[in-house]
């Protein structure tokens, strides 16, 4: 599928979604928000992708907050409207049943930052920096940040980040547990392309099963031991399951289809 705004790639399973407006540091207009959900559903749909890179074009930002330009004219049910649908995106992302990671390139801050959190993890560069500037604008985030940063980070390093509006650097983003890993900017996308290339050897049904239970752990409509031990009954119903406890015992490497 073709995107407006974002460029993409496939390779080895993986598919690296690179939000390209360059000239306003990639921040998320109404196109963004269409084209990211479309992107997600192809992640979904197409089965030669196992998982996904999100990814901000150059060097200076990853996403530099939701686009300033488009709030001035909104009234409040509009305002309203466009956080649910930034948040329903959002969601979106943090539900894919296939692996998602941010490799923050630069500035994340906004919904840049917002973005990266409803990735399953992130791993920065280390000219990364992230922060939550809405309230210099008279706001907070709209696309979950409030609740994500906090499971993220603890209460009192996110609301010290939201009234503040302060920036962090990669270091303290990593400190904080916000990133996984940080590394030379130059070997950013090789570093997530080596991280996923393991995982995509793994099994995707319980991969997906990984996901959703540990998901449910910030879902108070399900119950994250319930979601658990039904993955864990799906998964012995799998070939891939068979496979992997029969490799084990064979004493050979697994090679699991995904069934
Ligand atoms: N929305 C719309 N446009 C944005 C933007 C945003 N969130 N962030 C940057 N841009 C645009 C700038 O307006 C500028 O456009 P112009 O060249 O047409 O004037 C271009 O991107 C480059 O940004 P600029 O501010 O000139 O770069 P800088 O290096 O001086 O500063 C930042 C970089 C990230 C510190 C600064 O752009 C910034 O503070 N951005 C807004 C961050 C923010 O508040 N995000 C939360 C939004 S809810």
């Amino acid at each position: 599928m073709r995107y407006s705004t974002l460029l993409t790639s496939l390779e080895n399973g993986i598919f690296t979604v690179t939000i390209n407006r360059p000239d306003k540091l990639n921040a998320l207009n109404k196109e963004v928000f269409t084209d990211l959900n479309n992107a997600v559903d192809e992640i979904q749909n197409n089965p030669a992708i196992k998982s996904a890179i999100i990814t901000g074009t150059g060097t200076k930002a990853f996403v530099a907050g939701a686009d300033i330009s488009e709030f001035s004219s909104l009234t409040k049910a509009e305002a309203m409207t466009l956080s649910k649908r930034g948040q329903d995106i959002f969601f979106k992302i943090e539900n894919s049943a296939k692996p998602v990671v941010a490799a923050v390139n630069g500035f994340a801050l906004g919904g840049g930052c917002e973005l990266a959190m409803a990735c399953h993890f992130r791993i920065a560069g280390d000219n990364a920096k992230f922060g939550q500037p809405e309230v210099n604008l008279g706001l907070l985030p709209g696309y979950g940040g409030t609740q994500r940063l906090t499971q993220l980070i603890g209460k009192g390093r996110a609301i010290e980040l939201l009234i503040s509006g302060n920036m962090i650097d990669a270091a303290t983003a990593l400190q904080y547990g916000l990133v996984n890993y940080v590394v030379p900017a130059a070997e950013l996308l090789n570093k997530a392309v080596t991280v996923l290339s393991l995982i995509n050897t793994k099994a995707p049904i319980a991969i997906a099963a990984c996901i959703k239970a540990v998901n449910a752990v910030y879902d108070e409509t399900s119950d994250g031991y319930i979601t658990e031990i039904n993955g864990f009954g799906e998964c012995f119903d799998t070939e891939d399951m068979k496979e992997g406890t029969t490799a084990f015992l064979e004493k050979r490497r697994t090679n699991f289809t995904g069934k």
